[in-house]
């Protein structure tokens, strides 16, 4: 862990210095951009809220922390918290709600993740960052709700990698290859990135608390995009980092957009041009103009839609075909859909 760490901080550095040597080549361009960049009117928006959604609303029995789109079958599924409530909800993407899970397995869920393989959905992913006897585990579960696979020590919130354990782990995501990434976490102990290859065991595990290059403080979600980079939000360091998904290196961090409050949420849009980050003290959702290859550069917003004070949007996700954004709410205890304009 510790090799691994100051691979990662020795590749910051290699970039750092090739970011020094490109940039007289680019500096004039960079400056002329900016000068129209200001002078441009304001973006128009790219989304627009779908204010009939969902339909039943009643439905949604508790506070929901976070969704997860199988836009194969066009459902929505919406992880939730409260006292004698199913912990998950399945919504149609028209909004009609559709049936509720029966399992109670779930103490509290945070991030919900659907594999989706061969246009078709095999599993659904959930962190459980609950105190009581099922949390402290990232738990894998049928479309219809029966646990498949338990990962680290129920019950039992701790750091060790064998056997594995988390403390709140906060998100997943799972990569075409059936490659598991995993931030732990939400409760302060754990601040690492962890892969894990197909068959559970562990690959590499990256970050200890810090601010340096590498570290993390409350990493709450983590993505991949389509041309191998892992992307944290880092929220407690107000800064999303990049990493190569090969090599677990160092690429870049977006930190001059966050200054206000952290990124909550990282996911992509369906064009793959942006990124959408929620910010849940201030309840806005930003987008996030992403370079197609390689370095990440310094963050632009090129969106931005601003909520009710109080809305607290917490976690999304992207219908990759059609582009709807769903957002989990924790004030205003709903999930709301952006469709694109
Ligand atoms: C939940 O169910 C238990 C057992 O049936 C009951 O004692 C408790 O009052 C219920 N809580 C709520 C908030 O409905
Ligand atoms: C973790 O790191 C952050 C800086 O990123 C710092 O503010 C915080 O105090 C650290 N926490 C602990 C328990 O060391
Ligand atoms: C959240 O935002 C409010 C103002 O909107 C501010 O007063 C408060 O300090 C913020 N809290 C955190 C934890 O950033």
């Amino acid at each position: 862990m510790k090799l691994k760490s100051s691979i990662c901080i020795s590749a910051a550095l290699v970039s750092l210095a090739l970011y020094v040597l490109l940039h007289s080549d680019g500096k004039h361009k960079v400056r002329a951009k900016s000068v129209f960049d200001f002078l441009r009117p304001a973006p128009r928006q790219l989304y627009k809220l779908d204010p009939s959604w969902p339909r039943n609303p009643e439905s949604i029995t508790g506070v929901p922390y976070d969704i997860a789109v199988d836009h194969v079958n066009s459902l929505v599924y919406i992880a939730q918290r409260g006292e004698n409530v199913s912990k998950v909800l399945v919504f149609t993407e028209d909004g009609y709600f559709k049936t509720a899970w029966k399992t109670n397995t779930l103490d509290m869920p945070h991030g919900i993740f659907a594999v989706i393989k061969e246009e078709q959905l095999k599993s659904i992913w959930i962190t459980d960052v609950g105190q009581g006897s099922y949390g402290h585990t990232v738990k894998q579960y049928s479309p219809s709700g029966s646990l498949l696979k338990i990962l680290g020590t129920p019950g039992i919130a701790g750091h060790l990698t064998s056997p594995l354990q988390f403390d709140q782990p906060a998100d997943i995501f799972v990569d075409p290859e059936d490659e598991i990434y995993i931030v732990d976490g939400d409760g302060g102990m754990n601040n690492r990135l962890l892969k894990l290859t197909d068959d559970f065991s562990l690959q590499w595990t990256m970050g200890e608390n810090g601010s340096d290059p590498c570290h993390f403080y409350i990493p709450h979600s983590v993505a991949l995009d389509d041309v191998g980079r892992i992307w944290v939000a880092d929220r407690g360091n107000k800064r999303i980092q990049v990493f190569d998904t090969a090599s677990g290196e160092f690429i870049g961090i977006w930190d001059s957009c966050f200054t206000e409050d952290g990124p909550y949420s990282v996911r992509f849009t369906s064009d793959k041009k942006y990124a959408v980050v929620v910010q849940l003290n201030i309840s806005r959702m930003l987008f996030l103009a992403v370079p197609p290859v390689g370095e990440i550069g310094v963050c632009k917003v090129v969106n931005t839609i601003q909520m009710a004070d109080g809305v607290r949007p917490h976690l999304v996700d992207v219908n990759i075909k059609t582009g709807s954004i769903y957002v989990a709410e924790l004030g205003a205890e709903q999930v709301q859909k952006y469709v694109p304009l």
